[in-house]
């Protein structure tokens, strides 16, 4: 077995730095150190040649990038199709009859079903025609409420087929949740499921949907059958997948589209309570996907990715569709939980499948840690030859356990950063190159610019901490708007140092001379409990919708395994008592309007929140009480009893 050459910088202090194996250097597609230079002399000529090599235009664009700032557009004029790339493209060669999705069942006796890239690329055309039959047309957008299925990534295709904007909503996100999305979505048709599988249970998928279509501008819900739960259909308005895809024509055109249209948006949680429709375009966000794809993960034919984020989330998007089909490589999904019906169903997928990359979050990394070796002991995992993580800033215990346990030191370790509104992995190691340096992210991807930056907007030394910036010219994938409001864009991520940076709202130490860069976490109120990111405002929102609640904060509280939890202080109407029973009932209240990934990890019920003079609920306190770090100075406050008051009440430690 090939070890990683280890290098180790400083022993005493416990760093590590590891570099590449020669074997990885001769199979990965990128290992000049060189790259980085050549990319940094013309970023713009740079990815001219990444999108004219790995995509198919219909006509070529007039201007490769075009700044006017807030604002920048890539590959100006060119037209373009996300369906047509991700499948007719391999129509042509031998990747026809390759299998472009393995669908892993949670069911354990449920055969699991392959769809070869002919299988996708029919159900595609089909289903396009379906959207089409139902009078949706290009601009139109299309909700996508599904679990992880095929269907999602056929509806998704589909939608992109014929020029339609796709928003996927997370499936285990509430009806109301869907609710607000289709609404600020103006969605016209919403695709859905019966039911799936969650730790064995069949959880009723389609009555969350009736929910969320409610005073929306659905006129169909299409449902696909998955797990044959009693559902109810409302006539005219409610159709089976089955049905209308048995009458469809197989033959779909794709539509020629502008590289600067709109090909999905997807909902993320910013500082208030109202999640954003972040836009993203069709040749800009195609070029990453496909070359972040391949240069991160060192994307070969021979490769089954295993991305285990759910559909709903950006990573879902880019890597387990868009951008693996995009390379004609194969991808599994699987649609349950990672421990069921045990702890080790997660090494029994990649062993059955042969999985080569697998994809996950720090906290899917802490939890497996915590359940120990012996469930990894039991199967073979020399498949695996390239480990990824994403989401969140992954400590050097996990990475290291990662890394020997899961990837038996073969295997380099990518901590993707990145974010929704960038659309594809930024921050990394590229597999070839290296260094691979637990809880370093890595380095610029070639082409795009960081920095990282002090409060006036300098530029921090090497070894110091400030706020990460990308610099112009921007990534082509990068979000181009927030859906219908513009000053929401502007003023999230082009006011703190004007509109020529984006600022990411991350904090970040500028590592090493090289350009490596470590992540610190998020500097807003957004949370990221799980990898699933969440803002403390949409969690007040959901509990002030109460009945017995005046008023409340939210704060995130340090967790070692979901790297942070909510904790929410809560203050009753008058003549309200609180009870144990009223603490659970305001936890379902969260579950029910967001989600069970919001549940509060404790509700303390207080009389009054701690408040400057002028009335701000003072939150630096309450992170600083849920984190057990000293308090500091209170005689400022209106009500400094409350914070000695609270010093007792709050039971919260990780
Ligand atoms: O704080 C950063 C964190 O996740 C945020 C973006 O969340 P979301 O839009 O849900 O996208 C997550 C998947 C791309 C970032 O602002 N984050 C993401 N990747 C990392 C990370 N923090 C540290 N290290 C990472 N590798």
């Amino acid at each position: 077995m090939a070890k990683l050459t280890k290098w180790v910088k400083e022993d005493t202090d416990n760093k590590f730095v590891f570099w590449p194996t020669e074997e990885m250097k001769k199979r990965a597609w990128i290992s000049e150190e060189s790259i980085y230079k050549e990319a940094a002399k013309d970023p713009v000529a740079f990815w001219a040649v990444r999108a004219k090599e790995g995509l198919e235009w219909f006509s070529p664009w007039t201007e490769t990038y075009q700044w006017n700032p807030p604002y920048y557009k890539w590959f100006v004029n060119g037209k373009i199709n996300a369906s047509y790339n991700a499948l007719d493209r391999h129509m042509k060669t031998g990747r026809r009859n390759k299998p472009a999705i393995i669908w892993e069942p949670e069911p354990v006796n449920e055969p699991k079903r392959v769809l070869t890239f002919n299988d996708l690329y029919c159900e595609v055309n089909k289903f396009a025609n379906v959207l089409k039959s139902l009078g949706v047309k290009k601009g139109d957008r299309v909700g996508i409420y599904l679990p992880m299925i095929p269907e999602v990534q056929i509806a998704m295709l589909a939608c992109s087929r014929i020029g339609a904007v796709h928003s996927v909503v997370f499936s285990a996100f509430s009806g109301e949740s869907l609710k607000s999305r289709m609404q600020d979505a103006q969605a016209k048709v919403l695709v859905t499921a019966d039911g799936y599988y969650r730790r064995g249970k069949i959880i009723n998928l389609k009555a969350n949907a009736d929910i969320g279509a409610n005073d929306t501008s659905i006129e169909k819900i299409i449902v696909v059958k998955r797990a044959g739960n009693e559902v109810k259909l409302m006539e005219g308005r409610d159709l089976w997948w089955h049905k209308l895809m048995s009458k469809a024509p197989l033959d779909c055109k794709p539509e020629p589209m502008d590289s600067e249209d709109m090909l999905f948006t997807l909902y993320t949680s910013g500082t208030t309570g109202k999640p954003k429709g972040i836009v993203h375009h069709t040749g800009g966000y195609l070029t990453v996907a496909l070359w972040t794809s391949k240069w991160d993960f060192d994307l070969h034919d021979e490769d089954v990715f295993w991305c285990t984020a759910d559909i709903g989330w950006i990573t879902g998007h880019t890597y387990a569709c868009y951008g693996p089909l995009l390379n004609g490589a194969t991808i599994l999904i699987y649609e349950g939980s990672l421990d069921y019906p045990q702890r080790d169903r997660l090494w029994e997928i990649v062993e059955k499948h042969g999985v080569t990359i697998f994809y996950t979050a720090p906290t899917a990394i802490r939890m497996i840690l915590g359940w120990g070796e012996e469930w990894l002991e039991k199967h073979d995992l020399t498949s695996l030859r390239l480990l990824g993580t994403v989401g969140e800033p992954i400590n050097q215990d996990a990475w290291l356990w990662y890394f020997r346990h899961v990837g038996g030191e073969r295997c380099p370790v990518i901590d993707t950063w990145w974010q929704t509104e960038t659309g594809a992995t930024l921050i990394n190691s590229l597999p070839g190159i290296g260094p691979f340096i637990p809880t370093v992210a890595g380095r610029s991807f070639p082409g795009t610019t960081h920095d990282i930056l002090d409060e006036v907007g300098s530029p921090v030394k090497i070894g110091e901490g400030g706020y990460l910036v990308q610099k112009s010219p921007f990534a082509p994938g990068m979000i181009r708007d927030v859906y219908k409001d513009p000053e929401r864009y502007k003023s999230q991520y082009w006011s703190i140092y004007g509109d020529k940076t984006y600022y990411t709202s991350d904090g970040a130490i500028k590592w090493d001379e090289m350009g490596n860069i470590r992540l610190t976490g998020r500097v807003d109120d957004v949370m990221k409990v799980a990898g699933h990111r969440l803002s403390t405002a949409e969690v007040e929102n959901a509990l002030t919708q109460h009945d017995s609640v005046a008023e409340c904060a939210v704060v995130a509280a340090p967790h070692d395994i979901k790297g942070e939890v909510p904790i929410a202080f809560v203050v009753l109407k008058q003549g309200t008592t609180s009870s144990a029973d009223l603490v659970s009932k305001l936890v379902k209240q969260v579950v029910k309007v967001i989600g069970p990934t919001a549940k509060p990890e404790e509700i303390v019920i207080t009389d009054s929140l701690p408040k400057t003079r002028s009335g701000k609920i003072m939150r630096r306190i309450l992170k600083a009480l849920v984190k057990g770090e000293t308090v500091g100075d209170t005689t400022t406050l209106m009500n400094p009893e409350t914070v000695e008051d609270l010093k007792e009440k709050v039971g919260y430690t990780r």
